[in-house]
This record gives C-alpha cells, sequence and structure tokens, in this order.
C-alpha cells in the first residue's frame, strides 16, 4: 500500500511537472533591463554597467511584455527591427519604419528617466544607446532579444485606431434642414414643439419676403 501510494505521488508530481513546463504564459511580464543595475554606461572604466547580452539571455520575452529601461539622460534608448542599423551602432541613417527612438538624448545630463518599451513585433528586437558616436553601443550599451508570441497582444496594444470624432446627430436633425440650433440652458438644447413651430413660422415669413 505504503510503495503503491509512493508511485501515485510521484506520478502525479511527474504530471504537474509536465503540465507546468508546458503551460504557456498565464500574464504579461515588465522586464527591468539589467536588472539592479540599470540601463547604465560606465564613463569611468568606459564600459556598460552589466553585460546587457548575458542579462537578456535569461530572460523569456513575449509579444505585450513591456522592457523598462531604469536610466539616465546620459544614455539613449533605440529600437530597432533592422540588424544592419542594430550593428552600427548609429540611428542616422535609419528609417523610421524600423527604428524608434525613445529617447533622443539632450544637453541635461543626469536626469532620471524610466522609459517603458512595449514589445508589440515578433522576432528579433534589438536596442542600443547610440550615445558619443556609437561608443556606448560599441562598448556594451546593445543587445538583441526575441519575441515570441506568448499571449499575443493585448487588446490595449492592439487596437487599430478610433474612427475620427463625428459630432452625434441633433435628435430633431431628422425632421428639420441642418441648421445650427444654440444651445440653451435649461431645456438642454432640446427644442420644445411651440418653439419649433415659432421658428418655422418665422422662417416661411423670411421666405415671402425674400420672393416678394
Ligand atoms: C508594465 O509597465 C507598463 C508601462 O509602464 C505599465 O502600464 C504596466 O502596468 C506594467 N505592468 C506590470 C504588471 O507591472
Ligand atoms: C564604474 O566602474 C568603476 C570601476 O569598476 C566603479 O568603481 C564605479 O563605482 C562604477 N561607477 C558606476 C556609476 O557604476
Ligand atoms: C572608450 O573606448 C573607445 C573604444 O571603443 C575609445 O575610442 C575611447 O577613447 C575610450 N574612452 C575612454 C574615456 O577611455
Ligand atoms: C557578455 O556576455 C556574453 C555571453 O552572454 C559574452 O559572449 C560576451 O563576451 C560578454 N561581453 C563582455 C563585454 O564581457
Ligand atoms: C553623465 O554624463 C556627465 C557628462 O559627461 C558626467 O559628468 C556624469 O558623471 C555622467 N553620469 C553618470 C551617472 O554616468
Ligand atoms: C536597414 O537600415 C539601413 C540603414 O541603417 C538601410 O540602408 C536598409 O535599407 C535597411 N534595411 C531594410 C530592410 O529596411
Ligand atoms: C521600411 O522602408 C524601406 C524602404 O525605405 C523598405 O525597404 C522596408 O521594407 C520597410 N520596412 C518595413 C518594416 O516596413
Amino acid at each position: 500500500m505504503a510503495g503503491e501510494t509512493a508511485a501515485f505521488t510521484a506520478v502525479v508530481a511527474l504530471l504537474i511537472t509536465a503540465v507546468a513546463s508546458q503551460t504557456p504564459p498565464t500574464a504579461y511580464t515588465n522586464h527591468t533591463v539589467g536588472g539592479p543595475a540599470g540601463w547604465f554606461f560606465n564613463a569611468t572604466n568606459n564600459i556598460s554597467t552589466t553585460n546587457y547580452s548575458s542579462w537578456a539571455a535569461s530572460q523569456t520575452f513575449n509579444l505585450g511584455d513591456f522592457l523598462i529601461f531604469r536610466t539616465n539622460s546620459n544614455q539613449t534608448v533605440i529600437q530597432t527591427y533592422n540588424f544592419t542599423t542594430f550593428k552600427s551602432c548609429s540611428s542616422d541613417d535609419a528609417s523610421d519604419n524600423d527604428t524608434i527612438h525613445y529617447y533622443g538624448g539632450d544637453s541635461d545630463f543626469n536626469k532620471p528617466l524610466i522609459i517603458p518599451v512595449p514589445l508589440t513585433i515578433k522576432g528579433p528586437n534589438y536596442f542600443f544607446s547610440d550615445v558619443n558616436d556609437g561608443v556606448q553601443c560599441e562598448r556594451g550599451m546593445a543587445f538583441e532579444i526575441q519575441v515570441n508570441t506568448g499571449l499575443g497582444l493585448p487588446p490595449s496594444l492592439n487596437q487599430p485606431p478610433p474612427p475620427p470624432y463625428a459630432t452625434p446627430p441633433d435628435s430633431d436633425s431628422t425632421q428639420t434642414p441642418p441648421l445650427t440650433i444654440p444651445q440653451t440652458k435649461g431645456n438642454g438644447g432640446f427644442k420644445s414643439v411651440a418653439n419649433l413651430r415659432r421658428d418655422f413660422f418665422f422662417m416661411a415669413v423670411m421666405a415671402l419676403l425674400l420672393l416678394c
């Protein structure tokens, strides 16, 4: 009996493990780039604060996840889908359709920044800092990730642009010609039937006068 129970427990444990390892992700993940080190270049020893390729290799990235760059204005964040741009460590010749500048850099050093970057395209995504004519990028501020499908894009990142805003039709626009009716306080913009009759009478008189 004891042996059977132990075997049964082992089988159940194996099944749970097998199921767990095949379970697709159930939530979107925010990945803090570089972990506690953040996204920084160490100007003193002329190299990135941590090895971002090693960091990226330790993570699994899915559509709808965010990369969170905890950094300051001494670095930039360039995202590209173009390997040539990535390898060149420069976005000077990059096209807007495959390269995104999240932070263009300014003369204001040491300004703390948190830059969230949503992962919206499957496959290889490349990131680098283009500061200092590419030296930061050449010296470790660059990494590549593979974005998997995971749960797919959440609606918040996958919505077509809303249709252009159109003013809702007036409640009486079906009966009257499209006149501009001034909104009056009290009746919420709705004209009373008496007012409409009066307006119609007024317009008819005007039309008659014009014809004469
Ligand atoms: C991930 O980051 C995004 C962008 O900053 C934020 O909207 C979202 O709430 C974060 N999600 C989690 C689980 O922290
Ligand atoms: C830069 O690297 C040097 C030498 O490893 C270290 O002493 C210093 O604390 C680092 N600076 C920052 C800002 O991480
Ligand atoms: C940093 O390294 C680059 C080579 O990648 C070199 O051109 C540059 O002079 C170095 N800067 C410093 C401050 O050592
Ligand atoms: C960073 O780590 C990768 C392995 O993940 C290694 O190939 C590479 O040489 C490392 N870079 C530096 C500058 O140490
Ligand atoms: C940012 O850049 C300025 C100017 O090069 C430098 O003085 C400062 O130490 C840098 N800060 C960090 C955290 O690297
Ligand atoms: C990639 O970017 C380079 C410039 O960095 C450009 O010449 C090339 O046409 C781009 N490739 C694609 C497939 O758009
Ligand atoms: C971006 O534009 C270039 C031409 O400028 C084109 O060759 C390339 O296919 C485009 N890439 C995307 C992702 O639309």
